[in-house]
């Protein structure tokens, strides 16, 4: 019997879809799920008569697949990892390769790789994106780990993630958790881009008092623009989905978000590089916020605000909104490449920006005709240092600047909260600022703590103290940033 290409754990949804995508590309898949009735389940159902080998152990599995063995983890992130992988080292051979698919924590995968490679064996931890039809038909691949691995699962990787005009929408990421991490900060600019939208649809419901049917004709005209995107067509679906009843479903839900954690350690990782990253930071505290329905319907009946009353041409103004969400858009865009750029320098990892905006231009999530331009910016400049800078996305923010300022002003002025477009225009604002307020946070460091501060008539590295009350003594304290 002919050895399988590629061996799969776990038949949840993602696993099962990719298992059978790999089949139809023309792999054999050697298949194992722990619950074993699964596989039985899986082997006498969809995958009844296609090059499938249905495994009852993992040593079943190992024994069935071609060497060296390629084994794609597909389990719940966490522990069950762990455990998996000290299992399959009882039974693989030095040469052969682990392949993490879930939405690992990238230090864990750090770990993991150095722990595998250790042994004589690859790994690679590989994020997948683009939920259960992005698995079945394409999805996005982005992997990482050790170099070797790559030209071993590159044939199968390339050939069924999804394409976008002929090229394929996975590539090398880089060493170690370089693969997690770009699917990490994925996932981070998924949330902005959901609350960028959400914030929009808030407008349009509270201020402009739209119905369901208005604001998903407006979503779906959008699609037609610079936003067209995975998301924006999932929003114009939802908001003319009726329920049973004939109402619309969107409204019966339940405004509490949850939040599997990608958002989360997103934002950690930026803080830990130092690099702001608002928009997205904020978009995780607006899941929080959401999350506390009980105290906000309590505080709706405390806490006053104006009435949202707008006067004025609506189609001007939704045009406005259209603007905010672009311009917000490149911000939150500009934000995650700072983070990957100060992240690549601290792992050493050489990552490719235009590469990974391709990896992200079809099959997951973020999937958008934006992300086309992201990459032509890179590809004229990789050193880029800021997207906000390439000269076609500083003429975008200067054409959306106005209709920008407009809506956050007026959501201001009328109570709406708009958290990501906000704290996007004022990174914006804070970024083009040549001198910022910060000489006189310095100076209040060095008032109470002797922290010292630098001058703009001296060179950058000398540094001074200040006794400002002149009962201080002339002891500075160290220099550090954390
Ligand atoms: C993807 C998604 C996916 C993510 C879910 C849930 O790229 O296919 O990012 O990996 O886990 O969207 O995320 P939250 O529960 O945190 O919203």
């Amino acid at each position: 019997m002919k050895k399988a290409d590629i061996g799969l754990i776990g038949l949840a949804v993602m696993g099962e879809n990719l298992a059978m995508n790999m089949e139809s590309k023309g792999f054999t898949v050697a298949v194992y799920n722990r619950t074993t009735e699964k596989v039985t389940r899986f082997v006498e159902g969809r995958a009844r008569g296609k090059n499938f080998i249905g495994c009852m152990s993992v040593e079943e599995l190992c024994a069935a697949i071609e060497r060296p063995r390629k084994v794609m983890m597909m389990v719940k992130a966490g522990k069950p990892v762990d455990d998996l992988i000290a299992q399959l080292l009882t039974v693989l051979e030095p040469g052969d390769v682990i392949i993490d698919g879930g939405n690992a924590h990238y230090p864990d995968t750090i770990r993991r790789c150095a722990e595998v490679e250790a042994k004589g064996l690859l790994y690679v931890g590989c994020g997948v994106s683009g939920g259960e039809e992005g698995a079945l038909k394409g999805p996005s691949l982005m992997p990482g780990g050790s170099p070797a691995a790559w030209p071993l699962v590159a044939p199968i990787f390339q050939k069924i993630c999804a394409h976008v005009n002929g090229e394929p929408c996975c590539d090398w990421v880089g060493e170690g958790g370089a693969g997690h991490f770009v699917k990490m900060v994925h996932n981070g600019i998924e949330y902005g881009d959901m609350q960028l939208i959400c914030e929009a649809y808030q407008l349009m419901k509270d201020y402009l008092h739209m119905s369901c049917e208005e604001m998903h004709e407006v979503f779906s005209a959008w699609n037609e623009t610079e936003l067209d995107s995975y998301l924006i067509q999932i929003t114009r679906d939802i908001l003319a989905h009726r329920d049973e009843d004939g109402e619309y479903v969107v409204e019966k839900i339940l405004d509490t978000a949850g939040q599997k954690g990608t958002g989360k350690w997103t934002a950690i990782s930026a803080l830990d590089q130092g690099v702001s990253l608002t928009l997205i930071g904020e978009s995780v505290f607006a899941r929080c916020l959401s999350a506390i329905k009980e105290e906000r319907v309590a505080a709706s009946k405390v806490l006053g605000g104006p009435e949202a009353k707008f006067e004025g041409d609506r189609a001007a103004f939704i045009e406005s909104i259209r603007q905010a969400l672009y311009a917000s858009k490149i911000v939150s865009y500009a934000q995650g490449y700072q983070l990957m750029r100060a992240a690549a320098k601290a792992y050493g990892w050489k990552l490719n920006y235009g590469g990974i905006a391709l990896m992200w231009r079809g099959g997951c999530i973020i999937r958008s005709v934006f992300l086309g331009k992201i990459k032509e910016a890179f590809e004229k400049d990789g050193e880029l240092v800021n997207l906000m800078l390439d000269p076609f996305f500083s003429g975008e923010l200067q054409k959306a600047q106005k209709g920008w300022r407009e809506v956050c002003a007026a959501a201001m002025v009328n109570g709406i909260p708009i958290p990501a477009f906000s704290s996007a225009l004022s990174y914006y604002d804070g970024y083009r600022c040549a001198r910022l307020p910060a000489n006189l946070l310095q100076a209040q460091r060095d008032y109470f703590g002797a922290h010292t501060y630098e001058r703009v008539d001296r060179p950058r590295g000398e540094f001074f103290h200040t006794n400002w009350t002149g009962e201080g003594g002339d002891t500075a304290a160290g220099q550090y940033n954390a």
